[in-house]
Order: C-alpha cells, then structure tokens, then sequence
C-alpha cells in the first residue's frame, strides 16, 4: 500500500430504485475511508468513486414498464442517487454512468483488446439465466431445477439460445487460486475468501459476455447484433473512469490499481473471480484488496426494494429525521463490518442519544459551558498537575494511534469502539477533577490544567470523529474555535498542533438535539 493515490470504490448501483439505507452502507463506508485517507496523505492522493450501473434487460424492463425510454428513466433514478449522496456527505471524486460516451467508448476499446489477445471467441450459448440477477447459471445452480439460487432472488430463470462472446475464463482457475494464496489480503474477510476459492477449485466455465439483440447496453465494436454483457460493461466502470485505456493515460497510471473494492458478500463472485480474471487477461495489476462485507437485515431479511414498504423507510425521509450523520455514525458503529448486520431505527435512536448526544455531545458543552463561565472563554494555559492527569494523557495519545490502525483496517466498529474509550475516560476526567469545586477552592493552576485538557482531548476526538461524521465534526471544530474546515486538517495534527491558549471558542450549541420521537412504523 505505499502507492501514491488510495483508490477506494464501492459498487455501482442499479438505477431501478432509489437507493436505501442498505445501498448507503457501503457508500458510506467507502466515504469514512476516503476522508481518513486524505487526512493521511493529502486530498490530492485519495481517489474514492461511484457511480450507476445503467445498462442490461433488468433496466430495460423496468423503464418500459413505466412507459419510459430507458435512457429517461435511469436519468431521473441517478439523479436522485446523487441528491441523496449529497445529502449524505458522500464526498466522492468522480461519479461513473455507464451510459457516458467516456465510458462506453472504453469499453469498446478495452472488449476489442481482449478479442486481439484472444482471450474472447465466438460461440453458441446455451444456458439459463436470470434477468433480476443478469446472471449465467448451471442447472446443477438452480433451486428446484427452474429457480435462481440466489436466495433474495428465487426467481425463475430463462433459457437462453443464442450466438455470442465467450471469456477464456476457464483458463483462469489456476492463476487465480495462486494469486489468493499469495496475498492473503485480497480477498477480504477470511471466510468470504474460503467461500471463493472452493467455487474456483470446483472448476470455473467460459462466460458468455455478450447478448444479442438486447437494445439496452454497449454495441459489440464490429458486430452490432450484440451487446457487451451487463456485468463487464459494469465492473469495467473501475477502469474507464480513471482515464483508461486512452482518455487519460497519466490519471490512470497515477490511480491503478485500486486499494480497495468495497461491495456487499452477495457480488463477491464477480469481483473476485471474473474481475481479476479479465484484469489478468488485460495484463493489469490487480487491486489490492476486494472487501465483502455483510448485508443490512431486518427481521432477518436482506433490506432491499422488496421489503422497503414494510422495512426501512425511504432514506430521504430518514436523513431529515436523524441527521445524515446519525445515520453514518449508527451504520458503521452497530455491526462488524464484514458480517450481516441488524438494522432497526429504535437502535439509531438508542445511540444517538446516548453515545453521540450525552457521551459526546454533553462533554463539548459542559466543557465549554465550564470555560466561559471559569475563564472568560478563552483558552488558559495549562498550569498545575491533576491527579487524573497521567492516565488522561496517556489516552491521548495512545488511542489515536489505536484508532488509525484499526480504519487503516477497515475496523470501523473497533475504531469507534477504541474512540469511545477517550470519549468516556474525558467523561470521567470532569467528574474526576470537578472543575467547579477547583473553582470554589481557588486552585486556579489546577482548573486550568482541567479545562486544557478538556479542550485538548475533545480536539483530538473531534478530529477522529470527522471521518464518520464530517457535518458534526465540523461544527465541533468550529466550537472550539477552528475557522479551518476539517477537509484540510491533516492526520499528524493530532499531534503537533495542540490547542492554543489564548484561543476563544465559541459557546457550544447541541450539535447532537435529542431524538424524541418514536419512528414512524
Ligand atoms: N450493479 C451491480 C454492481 C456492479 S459493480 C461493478 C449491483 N447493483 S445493486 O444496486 O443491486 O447493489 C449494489 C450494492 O449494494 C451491492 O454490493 C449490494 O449487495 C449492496 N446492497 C444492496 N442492499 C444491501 C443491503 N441490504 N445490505 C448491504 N448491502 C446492500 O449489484
């Protein structure tokens, strides 16, 4: 990982349905990331993209269902898309269409590479496959001889005759077992790669890559009958993006490969199996590390467009209830990353009122509350010892470092857990020392100490916490005094930039209100 530029994606999302707080996971996850690796080495090394994946019979349908051409129907879904990463804080570099001529026109360059190094031929197709899932399957696959095993899926698959492409793709296998073997990173977590390889070693088939005389998707160049697969029309996006194989030869050898793919377990396959075949095929290095992790439940069942109604409600309407960072901070905090994850809004609440609102919010409040009414809103120097001091500084700086080697990992539950734990010992830093009782004594040395080191501490936590929560961080920052956007304050600051006595900070406003209402059922 000592490249240049952090390149960090997550999938890009069909635009047949606004996204929901289970699409959000991932992109969420990808923006915590991307903003921690800008702290770390500066906004212009980290590339973090997204984007819609517009193509395919999936799409087709659904747009003539409405009546509509599906060119206009996906333009206003991936226009919602956007509003709602933006209203999320999703600050990502570059948003992918699959119907942008950039894109498409690479892919036509990059189908026409693979047929001139023969990694493609032409043959018949004859096979099953289903459209929800715009996937190829054996009959051994199936469910009951007719039905699509994935389980969120189940629906009946098609047969499908026809002419088509077909990928080398059984000639893989080997390459790719070895490659796994030798990263033990790159299929992330463990038991997500174990699953992989047995899949390899049962032995992988050619993939047809083509349909023919499906409307909706890119021509096959010289041969127009035929459209590029959706699914290598899609994973394709990671590449056409960052300027490959002509637009932008200089951005592209700056950003590839990618550090990580972030996606769900359920696209797994495709990104580690198909993906790194045909970037093997091309003669491309292979991304660093592609991370499944687990699904948003409730009830046990997969959030997705089927159970949205009766499940987790339109995520629009949620933001203006809890705040996007709520959200962010609930997502990232309440599961594994990696494992399934229980999704339930009564749980939001619970953490947003405990953790964010009396853990975090309460300590920056009572703490500046403490100081305008103790030392006329500025800043002291810090004077004589406390007796909890040591054990508090000893935090300080222990759990940034703590705390950085856990998201480095893709940890986001154990970094906040490890964030928390500076959170709860400054909680008990005032208790400890009561401020106002060193007030009422006149031990003005050791008042002062308390609240620099208040103040420093929630600093640093301000800081931590701005990856996961970028709007709140923000206005925390600009409590104490910060007229620098958190965006352009970097990781190392944490230690060599400590607060300044003599500064004024403001007087603190609830950054975290009390969420009273019972959700909406
Ligand atoms: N278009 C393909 C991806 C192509 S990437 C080259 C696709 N799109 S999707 O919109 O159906 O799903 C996008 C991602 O969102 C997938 O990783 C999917 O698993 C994830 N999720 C959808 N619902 C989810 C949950 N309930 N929980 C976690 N992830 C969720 O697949």
């Amino acid at each position: 990982m000592s490249r240049e530029c952090f390149y960090v994606t997550t999938p890009i999302y069909y635009p047949n349905n606004v996204p929901h707080v289970g699409t959000a996971y991932t992109t969420i996850a990808a923006d915590c990331t991307a903003r921690f690796q800008r702290m770390l080495r500066g906004k212009d090394n980290v590339f973090f993209l997204t984007g819609t994946d517009e193509h395919g019979q999936k799409i087709e349908q659904a747009a003539r269902e409405k009546g509509q051409e599906p060119k206009q129907y996906v333009d206003k879904i991936v226009a919602a898309f956007q509003e709602v990463w933006a209203s999320l804080n999703i600050s990502n570099n570059d948003f992918i269409r699959t119907t942008e001529e950039r894109h498409e026109s690479a892919l036509q360059k990059i189908f026409q590479e693979l047929l001139s190094r023969g990694q493609i031929y032409k043959s018949e197709y004859e096979g099953l496959y289903c459209i929800q899932c715009e996937t190829f399957w054996l009959p051994s696959q199936l469910v009951d001889g007719s039905r699509c095993p994935n389980s969120e899926c189940n629906r009946e698959v098609q047969l499908l005759k026809e002419e088509g492409y077909f990928f080398k793709l059984s000639d893989y296998s080997e390459r790719l077992l070895k490659y796994i073997e030798e990263y033990p990173y790159f299929i992330r977590p463990e038991s997500r790669k174990n699953e992989v390889v047995s899949f390899i070693k049962q032995g992988l088939q050619d993939l047809c890559i083509t349909r023919k005389k499906l409307e909706w998707g890119v021509r096959v160049p010289g041969d127009p009958e035929f459209t590029i697969y959706v699914w290598l029309d899609a994973l394709c996006n990671y590449l056409t993006s960052i300027g490959y194989p002509e637009r932008d030869p200089e951005l592209f050898k700056k950003i590839w490969p990618a550090n990580v793919h972030l996606l769900a377990k359920d696209i797994l396959r495709f990104h580690a199996i198909i993906w790194p075949a045909m970037l093997m095929a091309l003669e491309l290095p292979l991304p660093d590390c592609v991370f499944a992790h687990g699904w948003l439940v409730m009830g046990g069942y997969k959030v997705s467009k089927s159970n949205l109604k009766g499940g987790a409600r339109n995520l629009r309407e949620m933001i203006e209830e809890y705040g996007a960072d709520s959200i962010r901070y609930f997502l990232l905090r309440e599961g594994t990353f990696g494992q399934d994850m229980e999704f339930s809004e009564e749980a939001l609440i619970r953490r947003h009122n405990s953790e964010l609102g009396n853990d975090l919010g309460n300590l920056l409040n009572r703490t500046l509350a403490m100081l305008h009414k103790y030392c006329g809103g500025i800043v002291p120097e810090a004077g004589d010892k406390n007796e909890p001091d040591d054990e508090l500084l000893e935090m300080m700086k222990t759990v940034p470092e703590k705390f950085k080697i856990r998201l480095e990992n893709l940890e986001f539950r154990l970094a906040l857990e490890t964030l928390w734990d500076l959170v709860v010992q400054l909680n008990q830093y005032v208790e400890r020392t009561a401020p106002w009782q060193l007030k009422k004594e006149g031990a003005a040395g050791k008042l002062n100490t308390a609240l620099y080191n208040l103040l420093e501490g929630i600093r640093r936590v301000v800081i931590m916490a701005y990856p996961f929560m970028p709007g709140s961080a923000n206005r925390m920052f600009r409590q104490l005094g910060y007229e620098t956007p958190l965006e352009d304050i970097r990781w190392d600051e944490i230690y060599n930039n400590f607060m300044k006595p003599g500064t004024k900070p403001g007087k603190g406003e609830p950054v975290f209100p009390k969420i009273e209402a019972e959700p909406a059922v």
